[in-house]
């Protein structure tokens, strides 16, 4: 009783302090409600529609533009927020007309695609994701907040968390991968970065989840297509990004143009109220894609635009992007009994909500601010970190002999393809206000690391989708000059991203033939590839010395990729995604399930004839210039009780001679299910730093929750019985130890 009560004395000053913050909030709680309140009863149905109402600005073009009088509109109270509109300048302006010509001056939330940065481009979302670093990943979006917010920004439509099995699916790109794992920590972590602590400060701005949902599963890879996937791989695949981003706190969620179970995504009330709102809680708001309310209509799902605004509001979406249909048809909708203008409150006040929350009803112009755009924009903090995230983004797939890293002593180089020089493909897709004029080629960062110590001997050879070889034969000079052969290889930024998808994913043009051409001079080649997805390299696999898959790595890419060629920085990043051998692979990923006739020697097995199973590389490979040796697996125990604990312990040591980092790969897999389970899954990571010859041991801590998955009647559950665990370098390459999960 005394221990009691000295414990209690101890901590009653934590205890106060918590009760007063509570007190503190529920009192702010409660001075937001009656200020939307009183706002609100202010409010015309006209107006309250006006908030639900998002248009484009004429700045930047994400799709259709769908209408030319949007200023007019904003005069009047009917719209509520902006997009593709960035600068203080040119956002204040627009924010003026709102707070002082409309009759209740609410201001306006401006949004944008702040994907991979704003100015500053950090590399393509699923470069990011390759680093592993989830403190990386979060310190990117804070930076991107942190310039974007300058700009006149309060809102992003990031991250993209859909996960995807695709790499035909342009969309890849802007991903994490095929991971639902990684997929759900990279959303945390950038949800995280974007948001802050604290929504009111002016250099945190408002997250998007999207696409929601299953936007990343189109048949055949063809964007916008239909998607067909049963509710085990939604629950299991899809949705657990989805699901972890409403916990993070996420501000607001944006729906996919797809249609799921056969309903678009803008008029699914399985998906908005009762998966989003009912089951996870969610209390921020839901915007359209762009003008998915319209597209129900040549969806086959709504007969017109008035319709399928009456679906999409009462299915869960509060606000239009740009289509134009709540502003059009949603009072004639009340009017008619078909919409209850209590859904349209409530849809008003979750906006309202945020926008107080962002201190927008305190001072509208709180983004505005000049200084914060003269100084806070692409600072060297800012450039220093892009280049450390994009060296970290580089997977090194292949090195013979110790080719890379490049030796200091090489006195002439030969730079060739259509990769090396071009500065605006090095920011990729989706780069928003990306600065390209400031990036870095591959050359440059080459001609800064180098200076006058070596001879570079650039020839572009051919151009990336074209066919003219009449540049070979200067390239092929080059190599024959020069002491070593760097090709950079890959796709322009355009052909990933939205609306690129590619039914051939094979180096395009003639990029293929000049690299044959290159290797005939028997000279050791190092190629550098950049895309947006994987692409089928397996010709260049087989013939290269060594290859950096560098995605597209933004802003400082030549800078990035000298420091991992020269060994200033040794690579450790790996894929989040598999690469197919070729495109009849696809879909090929490695949680994939045994079949009830894995593939062996006989005939009637699960295989191709003309393929094996296996892919050109799998999930979470990549090498170093460093080498690791692993030790067996130790477990706590091989029981785990359904309350209980495991550990499960090896060691790492750097057997090579150089410091390396390496991401120490968890994956289980259950034997026998009420479903049939996949053959491995991510369950956790770490990623370590090793000295030469120096060991670290880890340890993953395991339990029931860890394993449990969502059956067949919709349960999240875990389930007894005899499981297998790995721990390794990538999904392919484990070590393995088993247990059995306890009933009890
Ligand atoms: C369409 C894209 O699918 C979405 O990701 C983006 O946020 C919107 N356009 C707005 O640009």
């Amino acid at each position: 009783m005394y221990r009691i009560l000295q414990n209690f004395i101890y901590l009653l000053p934590l205890i106060l302090f918590l009760a007063c913050a509570s007190e503190k909030q529920d009192v702010e709680t409660r001075n937001m409600d009656r200020f939307i309140d009183n706002l609100m009863k202010e409010m015309t149905l006209e107006e309250k529609i006006g908030q639900l109402t998002l248009y484009s600005s004429f700045m930047d073009e994400t799709g259709p533009f769908m209408n030319e009088d949007y200023l007019d509109y904003i005069r009047v109270g009917r719209v509520g927020a902006v997009f593709n509109a960035y600068t203080t300048e040119y956002t204040r302006e627009i924010q003026r007309i709102a707070v002082e010509e409309t009759r209740l001056g609410i201001p306006l939330l401006f949004g944008y695609d702040v994907i991979h940065g704003h100015r500053t481009i950090f590399p393509m979302p699923i470069g990011e994701t390759a680093t592993w670093d989830l403190e990386m990943i979060e310190q990117s979006a804070r930076y991107a907040a942190q310039e974007a917010t300058a700009e006149g920004l309060n809102w992003t439509f990031s991250p993209m968390i859909d996960v995807t099995r695709d790499p035909r699916w342009g969309r890849i790109a802007e991903s994490s991968g095929e991971d639902p794992l990684l997929a759900s920590l990279v959303g945390r972590a950038k949800i995280r970065g974007y948001q802050g602590d604290d929504l009111s400060q002016p250099n945190t701005m408002l997250a998007t989840a999207k696409h929601f949902a299953a936007y990343g599963f189109p048949q055949a890879g063809r964007d916008y297509h239909t998607v067909d996937i049963s509710e085990l791989t939604l629950r299991n695949v899809v949705l657990p990004a989805f699901k972890a981003a409403a916990e993070e706190g996420v501000a607001t969620y944006m729906t996919s143009f797809n249609d799921l179970f056969g309903v678009p995504a803008s008029g699914s009330n399985f998906l908005l109220n009762e998966v989003l709102r009912n089951e996870w809680g969610f209390d921020g708001f839901v915007v359209t894609d762009y003008t998915s309310i319209n597209e129900m209509v040549p969806h086959g799902f709504a007969r017109d635009d008035k319709h399928a605004g009456e679906l999409a509001i009462n299915a869960g979406v509060d606000m239009d992007m740009q289509g134009s249909v709540y502003h059009d048809y949603l009072e004639e909708l009340v009017d008619d009994g078909k919409v209850n203008e209590e859904t349209i409150e409530k849809a008003v006040r979750r906006i309202l909500t945020l926008k107080y929350k962002l201190g927008l009803f305190e001072d509208p112009y709180r983004y505005n601010d000049k200084d914060r755009e003269e100084t806070m924009i692409m600072t060297l903090e800012i450039m220093d970190f892009a280049r450390d995230f994009a060296r970290k983004s580089v997977v090194l797939l292949k090195n013979e002999e110790n080719t890379l890293p490049l030796s200091d002593d090489v006195r002439s180089l030969a730079l060739i393809g259509p990769m090396a020089d071009n500065q605006r493909d090095m920011i990729g897709s989706w780069s928003a206000a990306g600065d390209y004029a400031k990036s870095v080629t591959l050359r440059k960062g080459l001609e800064n690391r180098l200076g006058t110590n070596a001879r570079i001997n650039y020839a572009q050879g051919t151009t990336v989708n074209g066919t003219d070889r009449s540049g070979f034969s200067q390239a092929i000079a080059a190599a024959r000059n020069s002491d070593a052969v760097i090709m950079a290889l890959g796709e322009e930024y355009w052909q990933s991203g939205e609306a690129a998808s590619r039914s051939d994913i094979s180096l395009p043009g003639v990029q293929e033939e000049l690299f044959d051409e290159i290797i005939k001079l028997g000279k050791p080649v190092v190629v550098i590839i950049m895309s947006g997805r994987p692409l089928t390299i397996g010709n260049v696999d087989e013939k290269a010395d060594a290859i950096l898959y560098a995605w597209y790595l933004g802003t400082t890419t030549g800078d990035a990729l000298a420091d991992v060629m020269f060994g200033d920085y040794n690579p450790a990043a790996k894929l989040p995604v598999t690469f197919p051998r070729n495109v009849g692979q696809i879909p090929i990923f490695y949680y994939a399930k045994n079949t009830g006739r894995p593939e062996s020697e006989i005939k009637f097995t699960s295989k191709y004839l003309d393929v094996p199973n296996t892919p050109l590389y799998p999930f979470g490979y990549g090498l170093s210039y460093t080498t690791f040796g692993y030790s067996d697996i130790t477990l706590s125990s091989d029981q785990l009780p359904m309350d209980g604990e495991l550990k499960a312990t090896l060691s790492v040591t750097n057997t090579g001679d150089r410091f390396g980092e390496e991401v120490v790969q968890f994956y289980t897999r259950q034997l026998v299910g009420s479903v049939t389970r996949p053959l491995k899954e991510l369950k956790n990571f770490q990623k370590i730093g090793l000295e030469p010859g120096e060991t670290k041991e880890v340890v993953f801590t395991i339990s029931a929750a860890d394993l449990a998955f969502y059956n067949a009647q919709n349960e999240l559950k875990a389930e007894p019985g005899a499981f297998h665990l790995f721990i390794g370098a990538s999904s392919a390459d484990v070590k393995k130890a088993a247990f059995t999960l306890l009933s009890k």
